[in-house]
């Protein structure tokens, strides 16, 4: 996230909060975003997907059903994928209350709203492209709306905004359409085949329980797409101790749900 790496520089890594504050506030809306900056984080995460009418919108599911009341509004259409929904149907649903009851009335964002959000709150991005295989062209889409959104200046491009995604195709697809782009895979390639993923990616991003220092150092030799050393983001680490672990491996970057008590964990 930063040029140097965490190793080189003996700073801490960098924490990003896992679909905002997820652990307080209902993921992937805007109020995640807000508790996220109240508690002074600065990187984001977020799961885009598309809508019937091609609306980008921010959730994690490619349902409707676990993070809305969608079952009680539209009941008669299981399984609620968001890509038989409109963007107006979307709006109409209460994304907040099956988190907590003081949450009813938040709703889904789409991607423009989060940006806008994420902008306002002077806070930057570690987008994934969530299964895009279900919607051919997500990924020229996404870039025609950051940079509509002002995300594509050289501002956002030096240090504000990370594309990821755990489909190789759809990262390499986001490099080639944008090549300034920062980018990250989610997932751990064989060590053998990093230097192909180094080819369209700067960030190899696993999940901690996949991880070793061993592993961490492996990605660090190699120069990412930007000819800067690769960088790793691990995930979900919700408590100290595993954050202690994962930051002793040396990686540049935590995304968790719990983003103050990882930092309070690892400094920073
Ligand atoms: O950013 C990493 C993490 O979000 C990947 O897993 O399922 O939470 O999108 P998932
Ligand atoms: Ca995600």
């Amino acid at each position: 996230l930063s040029p140097a790496r965490a190793t080189d520089t003996g700073a801490p890594p960098v924490v990003i909060a896992h679909r905002g504050a997820s652990a307080y506030a209902p993921e992937n809306t805007l109020a995640a975003v807000d508790r996220a900056a109240a508690l002074g984080i600065d990187w984001v995460e977020n799961d885009v997907q598309r809508t019937k009418d091609g609306e980008l919108v921010v959730l994690h599911d490619d349902s409707l059903q676990r993070t809305t009341d969608v079952e009680e509004v539209f009941p008669g259409r299981a399984p609620w994928k968001v890509k038989d929904f409109t963007a107006a149907e979307i709006a109409r649903l209460d994304a907040g209350s099956w988190f907590d009851p003081a949450y009813t009335g938040t709703r889904v964002p789409t991607l423009e709203q989060f940006v806008d959000r994420v902008e306002q709150n002077r806070q930057k991005l570690l987008l994934e492209i969530k299964n895009p295989q279900l919607y051919p062209g997500i990924e020229q889409e996404t870039l025609k709306l950051l940079g509509n959104e002002g995300w594509l200046d050289r501002r956002h491009l030096e240090g504000r905004l990370v594309v990821q995604s755990f489909s190789a195709d759809s990262v390499r697809t986001v490099h080639a359409l944008k090549p300034a782009v920062k980018t990250g895979f989610l997932g751990t390639p064989p060590v053998a085949d990093l230097p192909a993923y180094a080819a369209f990616t700067d960030q190899i991003n696993p999940s901690h329980g996949s991880l070793s220092a061993g592993y961490v150092t492996a990605v660090h030799a190699l120069d990412g797409a930007h000819g800067k050393p690769l960088e790793v983001l691990t995930w979900t680490v919700n408590d100290a101790a595993a954050a202690r672990r994962v930051a002793g491996f040396g990686v540049d970057g935590i995304i968790t749900n719990t983003p103050d008590v990882v930092r309070d964990a690892v400094g920073g």
